[in-house]
Formats: C-alpha cells, sequence, structure tokens
C-alpha cells in the first residue's frame, strides 16, 4: 500500500493528512501554527502518523500548501492552497463548481472545473475583515468560546446590524452595541451575516450558480454555514473534513505523482 500526505501551513492553523492508495484518509491533525512554522509543520505531520501508525518513510510523497507551503522543509514539493481546496472540495463533493474557502486570515473564493482544476479565484484584500480573525475579535469582545459562536448566533430574535468592515473597528461597534442593551445573539448574527455578505460579493465574483462547498476553519460555525445559505438562498456543501480540505488536496496532488511513477514508460518505438 502506498501513502502520501498533505500539510496545509495556515496563518491561523496547520493541519496535515495522510491518505492511502484508494484515496482515503488514515490520519489527520489540526494543531495552532503559532509562531514557530517550520515547528508546526513538522509536528502536525507527526501527530498524523501517529494516528495513522504508519513510519515517516513508509509516506513516499509529501506536499505542502497554505501560507507556510515553503516551511515544510521534509516535503517534496509546494502547490498553492487555491489549488489544494480546490482539489479537496471536488474529491469531497464531485459536483463542486464553485469553493468558499474561509481561514483565519483570508477567505477565497474558487471556481473550478469537473476535474478540480482551477477556472478563477478571487480573494478578499489583506484586511482580515471577513475573516477567521474577524470572528475571534467578535468573540472576545463578546467573552464567548470560538467553539460556541455560531449555534450563540443562532439564537438570535432581533439582529443587529454591523456597519464596520474592519477588524479593528469590529470590536468597538460590538462593545457599543452591547453598551445600548443589545443581546449578544443578536449582535452575534449582526456580524455572520455581514461577514456572509462579503463572502458572498466574492463567490458573485467568480459565480454561483452550481453547486458551493464551504472549507477552511470557519465552516466549523453552524452560524456561518447557515449565513451563507441564508444569503444564497440555496444550501451549500459542508463537510466533517472541511476544515482538512486544503491537505486533502495537497495529499491527493502527492497521490497522482506516487501513481503517475509508478506508470511503465511507453515502449521506446
Ligand atoms: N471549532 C471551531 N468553531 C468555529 N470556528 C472555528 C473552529 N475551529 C477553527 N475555527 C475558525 O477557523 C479559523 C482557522 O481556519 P483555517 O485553519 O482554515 O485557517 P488558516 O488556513 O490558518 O488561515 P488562512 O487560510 O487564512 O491562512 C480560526 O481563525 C477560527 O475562526
Ligand atoms: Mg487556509
Amino acid at each position: 500500500m502506498s501513502y502520501s500526505a498533505g500539510v496545509d501551513v495556515g496563518s491561523t492553523q496547520t493541519k496535515a493528512v495522510i491518505i492511502n492508495e484508494k484515496r482515503q484518509i488514515v490520519g489527520r491533525a489540526l494543531i495552532d501554527t503559532g509562531a514557530n512554522v517550520t515547528a508546526a509543520a513538522e509536528k502536525a505531520f507527526r501527530l498524523a502518523l501517529e494516528e495513522s501508525q504508519l513510519g515517516d518513510e513508509e509516506v513516499e510523497y509529501v506536499i505542502g500548501t497554505g501560507y507556510g507551503r515553503y516551511k515544510v522543509t521534509f516535503g517534496n514539493k509546494q502547490v498553492t492552497e487555491i489549488s489544494c481546496h480546490g482539489r479537496g472540495a471536488v474529491h469531497m463533493f464531485p459536483s463542486t463548481r464553485t469553493v468558499i474557502d474561509m481561514g483565519g486570515q483570508d477567505s477565497k473564493a474558487i471556481r473550478v472545473s469537473p476535474k478540480g482544476e482551477i477556472v478563477d479565484f478571487c480573494m478578499n484584500d489583506k484586511c482580515a475583515a471577513g475573516t477567521g480573525r474577524f470572528l475571534g475579535a467578535a468573540a472576545v469582545a463578546l467573552a464567548i468560546p470560538l467553539s460556541e459562536l455560531g449555534a450563540t448566533a443562532l439564537t438570535a430574535e432581533k439582529p443587529v446590524r454591523i456597519s464596520t468592515t474592519c477588524t479593528v473597528f469590529a470590536e468597538s461597534e460590538v462593545l457599543s452595541w452591547l453598551g445600548k442593551g443589545k443581546k449578544v445573539e443578536d449582535i452575534l448574527w449582526g456580524v455572520h451575516q455581514s461577514i456572509a455578505a462579503r463572502s458572498i460579493g466574492l463567490l458573485r465574483r467568480v459565480g454561483v450558480d452550481d453547486e458551493i462547498t464551504f472549507t477552511g476553519g470557519v465552516a466549523k460555525n453552524i452560524g456561518m454555514i447557515r449565513a451563507l445559505e441564508d444569503g444564497l438562498g440555496k444550501k451549500i456543501n459542508v463537510s466533517e473534513d472541511s476544515h482538512f480540505m486544503g491537505a486533502l488536496g495537497a495529499a491527493l496532488f502527492a497521490m497522482d505523482h506516487i501513481a503517475a511513477s509508478r506508470k511503465p514508460h511507453a515502449a521506446a518505438p
């Protein structure tokens, strides 16, 4: 049995996935990236190896992706996260034609072909609005754990309209609504709606007519899933492994490399 791995070193979290030649996930790991990016890449890979009960020599090809992909020093190749999220999403949901990746630092809308190749993509600018960091700022201001943000937002009855698009000002706007006596859940749903609206803007630029798959860590947030679906007026695909989609895509590209290297060479004329 052959094995390959993908290590997605994101600005916020590092994900590693190991797959077998049937392209099934046999090990995975998720850790905070922190200040030492190289160490995070190594640790995530080691934890995924432990889960798969494989030795590192058994993993034939490793691809690094994400903003820290060049820090995957033990990797054989690097591939951009746009390509990897597209590939992972089409593998998981074959009818996917548009991908929305919401990570810690930025959001990306990606248009893919039926084979998972990138047709077009669009990113929000370097301002952290529209991303996990914006949600993180709201979580801190409202003293709610990140993992409960979405569920809390879904209990809103009278949503507040958040007007700022900047993380720096989001915190003060959230605090000012609290000061005006607004309920935490009503403010939070407003935050989710404002992020969803901006992400839908990105999606519309690449096209939203077909199946949409939501990837990245923010896909763990059920409030964001609902806000996107409400705004789009349609269901979107979300998998338990959405957070690992970039790492999975990288592992799939790595398995393609292994498979191609095994093909018998055409006989010389
Ligand atoms: N359990 C959870 N519930 C809600 N949100 C979560 C959860 N886990 C992670 N997140 C969100 O996911 C974000 C991290 O996502 P991800 O790992 O995709 O980002 P990244 O790849 O590091 O960033 P980028 O792609 O922007 O460089 C966090 O900032 C957080 O907002
Ligand atoms: Mg990412």
